[in-house]
């Protein structure tokens, strides 16, 4: 029988790996001089080698050509955050025009639900996950009252259904079937911070048009964690960030998707001239006439050294591809799961659905005998280089990052777990 537990299972499985690890291509930060086990890619992803030139590519720029940098060759400033859209695009599943980065991935929440949050009377209500990032529910909470409607009825949170606290699609589905008539916007997760659990933007989205509801996606957890397909998925906008899975720096700049049918909405919105069109916009006219597509809700010209490490990332995920990039994913946390099965079954409940379709890269787990003693087991990993991170109130993320994460760092991490356990009975 495979042994899972040698070492040389595990160099065997980085080794032949259909796609080679890229980790060589990363900042690995060091545990008392060693390479540290980060699996914490699903909130800062780590610095690709290439971030810094790129970065240095713009102080360079503006050192030398100040002003005119903005248009001077290479990679002038005026189109510079066209220099990510063709990749993002790819990345997300998007034609090009449907896609932008700016802002921040709050900024863009509020800003798209400007235009596509519209209560009215007979449907002020809006569907959202309970237990959603925080940030989403500030977001909301503040929009339904911005809009003079009520949190307390018009702000549904939809309990999780199944025992772990993760969500059937049958309590999805009844949930918009139930409210649908009072429900102007579903806003959900593709993955969920917490459990890990992945959801099909395609489906929801569906459920929501059939019930006359606009349909938003918070992808912060999914983008660069799993497949996205946004355009055929029929989402009315998404929002996302960099700085987790796309390796872009703390507070990248983030993204934006909307669908090409709201290309030329005129439904309201927050302009600034940077959204304006592009032919006519230094003509500095006080009418605004919005860049068709996502382009049009940009307010200001864009951080270039803001973007700059955004495009050494894209390269990479552009190389590998999202889709064998998916699949590596898989099979590392297939083996952490499969481990942890086999070995930790009386230390570590997994939350995470089980179904690949149904999770990301990330498994969150729960120490058995409570909090106390899921706390002392994340320090005691920390203190060994194995850096996963604790969401209260009891949640440890552990995420294998296929980009740069390997068997060898999965089976360390086992091995820890069962030291401690050896150690803390
Ligand atoms: C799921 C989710 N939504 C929203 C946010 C908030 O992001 P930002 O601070 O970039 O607005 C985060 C941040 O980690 C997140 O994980």
């Amino acid at each position: 029988m495979t042994d899972l537990f040698s070492d040389s299972y595990a160099q065997a499985q980085d080794a032949n790996d259909p796609l080679p690890t890229l980790r060589g291509e990363f900042h690995i930060p060091l545990h008392d001089g060693h390479e540290q086990a980060y699996f914490c890619g699903n909130s800062l992803g780590l610095q690709p080698k290439g971030a810094r030139a790129m970065v240095e590519e713009v102080l360079d720029k503006w050192a030398r050509d100040a002003v005119e940098g903005h248009f001077l060759e290479p990679a002038p400033w005026m189109p510079y955050h066209a220099l990510v859209r063709e990749p993002l695009a790819r990345l997300v599943g998007a034609h090009p025009s449907e896609v932008v980065a700016m802002n921040s991935l709050t900024t863009n929440l509020h800003l798209m639900m400007v235009s596509f949050y519209r209560p009215t009377r007979e449907r002020p209500a809006i569907l959202m996950e309970a237990g959603a990032f925080p940030s989403d529910h500030h977001a909301l909470e503040s929009q339904v009252r911005f809009h003079g409607f009520d949190p307390e009825t018009d702000l549904i949170e939809l309990q999780p259904d199944e025992a772990e606290g993760t969500f059937s699609m049958q309590a999805i589905e009844r949930a918009i079937a139930e409210h649908g008539h009072r429900l102007a916007l579903v806003l959900w997760p593709g993955v969920q911070y917490r459990t890990g659990q992945a959801f099909d933007p395609a489906t929801i989205a569906r459920l929501a048009h059939a019930q006359g509801a606009v349909c938003g996606f918070d992808l912060a957890h999914a983008v660069g964690n799993i497949d996205l397909a946004l355009h055929d998925s029929g989402a009315d906008f998404a929002v996302w960030c960099h700085y987790k899975y796309l390796n872009s720096g703390p507070g990248a700049v983030a993204g934006c998707f909307v669908h090409e049918r709201h290309a030329r909405t005129d439904r309201p919105r927050f302009a600034g001239w940077w959204g304006h069109d592009q032919s006519t916009r230094f003509r500095m006219a006080p009418e605004f006439a919005p860049t068709p597509g996502a382009d049009g809700w940009q307010l200001s010209n864009p951080p270039i050294l803001g973007l700059a490490p955004l495009r050494a990332s894209l390269e990479q995920f552009d190389r590998v591809g999202m889709h064998a990039l998916r699949a590596k994913s898989q099979r590392l946390t297939g083996y952490l799961e499969a481990l942890i099965r086999e070995r930790l079954g009386d230390t570590l409940q997994i939350v995470t659905p089980r179904e690949q379709h149904r999770r990301g890269a990330q498994l969150s787990l729960r120490v058995t005998g409570g909090r106390e003693r899921g706390r002392a087991l994340f320090d005691h990993l920390a203190g060994n280089g194995i850096l996963g991170d604790w969401r209260e109130p009891d949640v440890i993320r552990i995420s294998p990052a296929p980009l740069y994460n390997t068997h060898a760092d999965v089976l360390r991490f086992v091995r820890e777990v069962e030291s401690w356990r050896g150690s803390a009975a």
